[in-house]
């Protein structure tokens, strides 16, 4: 059932080529220059009179509501406000029927999740859902929605459903940019030409495992690590210390890189091993100046950059390398080492990867 692969983890990481090739397939139509997704199409007036999206989620999903702002913002121009669902619904959103939600659940039986649904219908937002599990509770509750075909996730740590959501996502926001006007026909299709090749650059990224794995026997005793990312790559900042939190029990967070100076900076010393994602496109130069921050005051650097790299391998004490891509789609690449090096750690940790202590599937409690 696990495929050859130790752990249902490590199997959904390795799935994750396939997983994205199979939620974009039908839908990313490059030859024709559409994108087919008939949740959107009914609905498309929706979307495109709505004064804002709110896009509601927890965990890892909520990760993936956050690299969607990014993305929404640039390829749709709509105001994107992304909320934890349980924060959301225990305050007085103020939300009425102009007001678009998106719901992010793997499983679709997140109970906070839920709950804000219910909430936003109340108010008469029209709701939509992005689920992993068919006829899920969120799938039955929403308005209309898209699925993410990753199936199956066992592992309790979520991987393969954190980029098929993120692809499902960018398709979303391609139709409403199209349909908006935000993009011309040949910026959409450089887009989807680039969303195609994807799975085949996840492919090559999942060939560092051998590599992460070293960088891995070498961290796995700290106490503390800080991931730190800018743009489109803080939130795989976030979820890369969340990944690590979850299966190995190591302390970890997450920073946008350029808040450092503002607190966490006081952490770093020779003990401190810090995770940078560091890919040349956005704020590359930025982040060089925070990396060489660190430096200064002894901070273990692993980078991920992208091939080729010459700048960040000169101050990083460890790099991995991952491919070349349009900068909103670099979050499907660079999470993958990020769930790599968790997961080599979590093991060298003896700890119980596909079911860590405390933690359940879905929390269908509030
Ligand atoms: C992290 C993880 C959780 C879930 C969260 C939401 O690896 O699995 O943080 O992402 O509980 O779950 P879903 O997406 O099922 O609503």
């Amino acid at each position: 059932e696990k495929g050859g692969y130790e752990h249902f983890m490590l199997k959904e990481i390795y799935e994750q080529p396939n997983a994205i090739k199979d939620t974009y397939r039908g839908r990313l139509q490059s030859r024709d220059n559409f994108v087919k997704m008939s949740g959107i199409e009914d609905n498309l007036r929706k979307f495109t009179n709505a004064n804002r999206i709110i896009i509601v989620a927890c965990g890892t999903s909520w990760h993936a509501g956050l690299v969607a702002e990014y993305i929404f913002e640039t390829i749709a121009t709509v105001p994107v406000e992304v909320e934890y669902a349980s924060e959301f619904r225990y305050r007085n959103p103020i939300i009425n029927s102009q007001d678009v939600v998106i719901a992010i659940s793997q499983s679709g039986e997140t109970a906070d999740t839920l709950a804000a649904i219910k909430l936003a219908k109340e108010k008469g937002a029209f709701v939509f859902g992005v689920c992993n599990v068919v006829g899920s509770s969120i799938a039955r509750e929403t308005h209309a929605g898209a699925y993410t075909h990753a199936g199956p996730e066992i592992g309790v740590a979520s991987t393969k459903a954190f980029t098929t959501q993120i692809t499902v996502l960018t398709l979303l926001a391609l139709k409403l940019g199209k349909a908006n006007g935000t993009l011309s026909n040949s910026e959409f299709n450089k887009y989807l030409l680039e969303l195609e090749s994807i799975p085949e650059k996840v492919e090559k990224t999942l060939l560092t495992d051998e590599h992460v794995k070293y960088i891995a026997s070498i961290f796995k005793d700290a106490a503390n690590f800080l991931y730190l990312g800018r743009g489109y790559n803080f939130p795989v900042a976030l979820e890369g210390a969340l990944k690590l939190k979850e299966i190995s029990y190591i302390h970890a967070e997450g920073y946008p890189a350029a808040e450092m100076k503002h607190g966490p900076i006081a952490l770093i010393d020779e003990q401190m091993p810090v995770v940078v994602i560091a890919t040349k496109k956005g704020h590359y130069e930025k982040i060089i100046s925070n990396i060489q921050e660190i430096k200064s005051r002894k901070g273990k650097i692993i980078a991920v950059v992208t091939q080729g790299d010459t700048q960040v391998k000169k101050l990083a004490d460890h790099t991995i390398e991952v491919p070349e891509t349009i900068e909103p789609l670099t979050p499907l690449l660079t999470t993958i080492p990020l769930q790599l090096l968790s997961y080599h750690i979590a093991v060298m940790r003896g700890c119980n990867v596909d079911q860590p202590r405390n933690l359940a599937k879905s929390v269908t409690v509030e």
